[in-house]
């Protein structure tokens, strides 16, 4: 198993050699290496189980850095980033050549983004180069929120896992890329789409879900539990499978009829935040629950939620498995 501690001088140091470290961001854990040394970014594909095609993010401490890995930054990147950094916001640029075709999987855009994490930003302060971090989970599966999420599936592939306590947000960052010049949402997550207008204007929503996308993170079925897990209407859904050998992730109530063990309600006050930051770590649990199927239901389709509900329907989607 890794070791789990809050010893930033340890992390670089393996960062350094080479290493690969689980990292804290407010979205997601992430599994760090050098993104400029091909080596350790080979190793995050090897850990991770993730196919080549899938390009990395790569994390910088403020915008300031960007300048040395990506070019030709249309104004109203800046601008976001501008507003949003640090924060839930993967902007997707044209790179520098110094960046390796491995983490871009060769296209010739790479995802960057300056993450809101008081120790991963520490961190980053003290390298020379930037974090190449996709999430700490196996490929398609659930992504962590807490260190020992990683520890649980990593730990016995890296050595070192930066604890920083719960992830705030809980869902991954908001991905936006630029055609001509206007911002494009490749992936919702993090940072609301409403926020985004706030500052751009009206967005265009472009979710990949081919086999070759822009963001294989959209691929229909990803962040997925292990067992099979069943979107609808929970009343529904409990009648026709039983209340015996279920597990129910609920918005805001506990369903009646069924072991409260085996409910999770993901916020008793309906509160998106909330729901996001639990999101995750409660898909877990039902998972490793004694029971044979998962029932969940959607949340209210705005803000987070639409996030929330997107990561639910590819959790459900047996496409592709
Ligand atoms: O919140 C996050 O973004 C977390 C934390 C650790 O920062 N990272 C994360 O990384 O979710 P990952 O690798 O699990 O998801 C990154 C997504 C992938 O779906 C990938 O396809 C997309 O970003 N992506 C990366 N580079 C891209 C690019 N140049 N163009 C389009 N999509 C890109
Ligand atoms: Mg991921």
């Amino acid at each position: 198993m890794a070791e789990i501690g809050t010893d930033i001088l340890k992390a670089k140091t393996l960062l350094e050699n080479g290493e690969l470290v689980g990292i804290p961001t407010e979205t997601v854990y992430g599994l760090a290496g050098n993104a400029l040394n091909v080596a350790s970014v080979a190793k995050i594909f090897e850990v991770k189980d993730r196919p080549f095609f899938d390009p990395l993010i790569i994390h910088v401490a403020d915008i300031s850095s960007i300048g040395a890995y990506v070019e030709n930054i249309p104004p109203l990147a800046t601008k976001l980033a501008m507003a949003f950094w640090p924060g839930p916001l993967t902007l997707v640029l044209p790179r520098k050549k110094n960046i390796p075709d491995l983490v871009t999987s060769g296209i010739d855009t790479v995802g960057i983004r300056s993450p809101a994490h008081t120790l991963t930003n520490r961190l980053l302060r003290e390298l020379s180069f930037p974090l190449a971090a996709p999430s700490a989970n196996p490929f398609g599966y659930i992504s962590p929120t807490k260190a020992s999420h990683v520890n649980d599936q990593l730990g016995e592939k890296i050595q070192y896992i930066l604890d920083g306590g719960e992830c705030k947000v809980g869902i991954e960052s908001t991905i936006v890329g630029f055609e001509n010049n206007l911002p494009k949402i490749y992936r919702m997550g993090g940072l609301s789409i409403e926020e985004i207008e706030s500052v751009v204007g009206k967005t265009d929503v472009h979710l990949h879900s081919s086999s070759n996308p822009k963001a294989p993170g959209q691929l229909q079925s990803h962040y997925s539990p292990k067992k099979k897990l069943v979107l609808g209407d929970l009343k529904k859904l409990i009648n026709i499978y039983g209340s015996n050998h279920v597990g129910v992730l609920a918005f805001n109530e506990l369903q009646n009829g069924l072991k409260p063990n085996h409910q999770r309600v993901l916020s008793p006050t309906g509160d998106l935040i909330v729901a996001a930051q639990n999101l995750f770590s409660y898909l877990r649990e039902l998972d490793q629950l004694n029971v044979e199927i998962i029932l969940a239901e959607e949340v209210p389709e705005v803000g987070l939620g639409r996030a929330i509900n997107d990561r639910l329907r590819r959790a459900s989607a047996e496409i592709g498995r």
